[in-house]
């Protein structure tokens, strides 16, 4: 798999939401909410319950349209797209679904091709595309098995696949450790972290677990060792300006209520932030 990094490149906006509000006949969820997500950046978006963390990755997917306010994403007005210019831009997001959302009577290997295949990509072109991404995901031995044979954080992991399949330079969780064990959502940030470090992917990441957050920014993936490493404390200065970022976005009553770095959230006393402490 191999996603073009633009060597130098600086870091633009990739996401960008503007004065955007979203409800529906019960009110607002969203009440004019602006933020960004800058190339390479991942944006962990946290917040209680129904503040709108999944309407907002719909909304950044194009799945969904703001009812007013503006989301562009790669340079593209989300909601100006016609139909046909959707579907070609939603190849270059990424879904991670909350709950993974796998098809249960296709195999995994069948689950992983699917847009593949709606894409009418050619059958030879398909096995060794998904093997790539499954093996990504340590899950290559899995291809003819049922989800119904997996762990929860197995599965989690083939819809990890499944949303890589099209090489997006942009990826979407929507609760990717919600349900799993410690150990398994470590797995599962593990994974997170190397597809950042390895192809640069830009992220919003909905979770309920401010540790999510904190292992993407003080972790990252030595390509060299091949191994997740903690960040050094007092590394040299390219390195650091070279390295991902990890910033913080929490909702709260239709709203943002805090954006800050991983500094400012973990030296917060703030009781609303430290709810999302497990
Ligand atoms: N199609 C819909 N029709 C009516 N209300 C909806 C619809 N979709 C979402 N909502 C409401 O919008 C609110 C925000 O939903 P959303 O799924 O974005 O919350 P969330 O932050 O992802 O919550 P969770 O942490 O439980 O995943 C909820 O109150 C939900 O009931
Ligand atoms: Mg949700």
């Amino acid at each position: 798999m191999s996603i073009p990094t633009k060597e130098g490149a600086g870091f633009e906006p990739a996401i960008t939401f503007e004065d955007v509000w979203v409800g529906f006949d019960e009110g607002q969820v969203l009440r004019g909410v602006t933020f960004q997500v800058q190339e390479r950046e991942t944006l962990i978006l946290l917040g209680e319950t129904g503040t709108g963390k999944t309407l907002t990755l719909k909304m950044a997917a194009g799945l969904l349209t703001p009812n007013s306010g503006t989301v562009v994403v790669l340079g593209n007005e989300v909601s100006e797209m016609k139909e046909k210019e959707l579907l070609a831009f939603r190849r270059k997001i990424g879904f991670v679904f909350q709950e993974g959302a796998l098809f249960d009577s296709m195999t995994v290997g069948e689950n992983v091709a699917y847009r593949l295949r709606e894409d009418r990509v050619a059958e030879e072109e398909i096995e060794p595309r998904v093997r790539e991404v499954l093996r990504f995901v340590e899950l290559e031995h899995t291809l003819e098995q049922l989800p119904s044979e997996l762990s929860g954080g197995m599965k989690r992991r083939v819809s990890i696949a499944r949303a890589l399949i099209n090489q997006p330079p942009i990826v979407l969780y929507d609760s990717p450790t919600a349900g799993l064990d410690p150990v398994t959502s470590q797995t599962i940030i593990t994974l997170i972290l190397r597809l950042r470090d390895v192809y640069g992917v830009t992220a919003l990441l909905a979770t309920h677990r401010l540790q999510d957050g904190f292992a993407l920014a003080n972790f990252h993936f030595d390509p060299e060792t091949k191994r997740v490493v903690p960040n050094a404390q007092n590394g040299n200065a390219a390195a650091a300006a070279n390295a991902a970022r990890t910033r913080f976005l929490v909702y709260r009553d239709g709203d943002i209520y805090f954006e800050g770095e991983p500094g400012e959230v973990a030296n917060s006393e703030d009781p609303y932030l430290k709810r999302f402490l497990v």
